[in-house]
C-alpha cells in the first residue's frame, strides 16, 4: 500500500542541487495552466500538470465503469494504470497506458469524474508518489490543488491563484467552446475539491495569494519570474 498524503519528513527536505520548484494552486479556471505553461517555457522548467493526471485516471474509470465504492477494484485499476506526461515540441502530451489522451481528458464528464476520483485516499496516495517522482526529473512548475500544501511543501515559490466565478466561467469557455464547463459544473467541482477530507484545495500558509480577476496575467508572470530569480541566486 502506498503512503497517504501526509507531509513526511522526506517531503520537507529541500530539493537537491539547484533544482527549483514552483507550486501553483487554485480553483478551476483561475488561469493556473496559462501561467504555469508560460513560466515553464520562459524558465525551461518541466511543466507538471497534476490535474491532467487525475483526468487521465478518470477517463479510465469512466471507460471501465469502475464503481468508486469498490475499493478492491479501484485499487487494482490504480495499480495497473500507467500515466505519464510527455513534452513534445513545447506541448504537453498526456499518456494513459501508452495512449495519447491529451484531448480526450478535456470534457466536462472527465472533469467531474476527476474531481470524484481525486477525493479518494487510494488515488491520492498513488498520485503523490507519482508526482514527487516526476518532480525529481529537474526544475518544475507544478500546478494543481495541493502542490504547495502536500506534494511539494518545500517549493521555492508558491502561488495561490484565485478568481471570481465570472472569470472562471470565461476562462473555462475560452479553453474550448464546445467542451466548456458551465459555471454550475465549475462551482460543483470547486466545492467538492475544497471540502474533501484528504488534501483539500486550500492556500498554503506561505503561498502568495494572487487574484487573477483583478491582476493582469503578465504582471503575475513577471512577479513570479522575479521571485524565481531571487531564489536561484540564493541557491
Ligand atoms: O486542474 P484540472 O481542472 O485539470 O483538475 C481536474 C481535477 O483534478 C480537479 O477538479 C481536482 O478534483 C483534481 N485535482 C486534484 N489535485 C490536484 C490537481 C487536480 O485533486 N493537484
Amino acid at each position: 500500500m502506498f503512503a497517504i498524503t501526509a507531509v513526511t519528513e522526506d517531503s520537507r527536505r529541500k530539493p537537491e542541487g539547484n533544482r527549483l520548484i514552483i507550486a501553483i494552486d487554485g480553483p478551476s479556471g483561475a488561469g493556473k495552466s496559462t501561467l504555469a505553461k508560460r513560466l515553464a517555457k520562459d524558465l525551461g522548467f518541466i511543466y507538471l500538470d497534476t490535474g491532467a493526471m487525475y483526468r487521465a485516471l478518470a477517463l479510465k474509470v469512466l471507460r471501465q465503469a469502475v464503481d468508486l465504492a469498490d475499493d478492491n477494484r479501484l485499487g487494482r485499476v490504480v495499480d495497473e494504470t500507467e500515466i505519464d506526461l510527455r513534452h513534445s515540441g513545447g506541448n504537453l502530451q498526456v499518456l494513459l497506458d501508452g495512449e495519447n489522451v491529451t484531448e480526450k481528458i478535456r470534457t466536462p464528464e472527465v472533469s467531474q469524474m476527476a474531481s470524484k476520483v481525486s477525493a479518494l485516499k487510494i488515488v491520492r496516495a498513488h498520485m503523490l508518489l507519482l508526482q514527487r517522482a516526476m518532480g525529481q526529473r529537474g526544475s518544475v512548475v507544478a500546478e494543481g490543488r495541493d502542490i504547495g500544501t502536500v506534494i511539494f511543501p518545500q517549493a521555492d515559490v508558491k502561488i495561490y491563484l484565485d478568481a471570481s466565478p465570472r472569470c472562471q466561467e470565461l476562462n473555462a469557455a475560452g479553453r474550448r467552446v464546445e467542451l466548456a464547463e458551465t459555471l454550475r459544473e465549475i462551482e460543483e467541482r470547486d466545492k467538492r475539491d475544497s471540502e474533501r477530507d484528504i488534501a483539500p484545495l486550500c492556500k498554503a500558509e506561505d503561498a502568495l495569494l494572487v487574484d487573477s480577476s483583478s491582476t493582469d496575467a503578465e504582471q503575475v508572470a513577471t512577479l513570479v519570474l522575479n521571485q524565481v530569480k531571487n531564489k536561484a541566486r540564493e541557491k
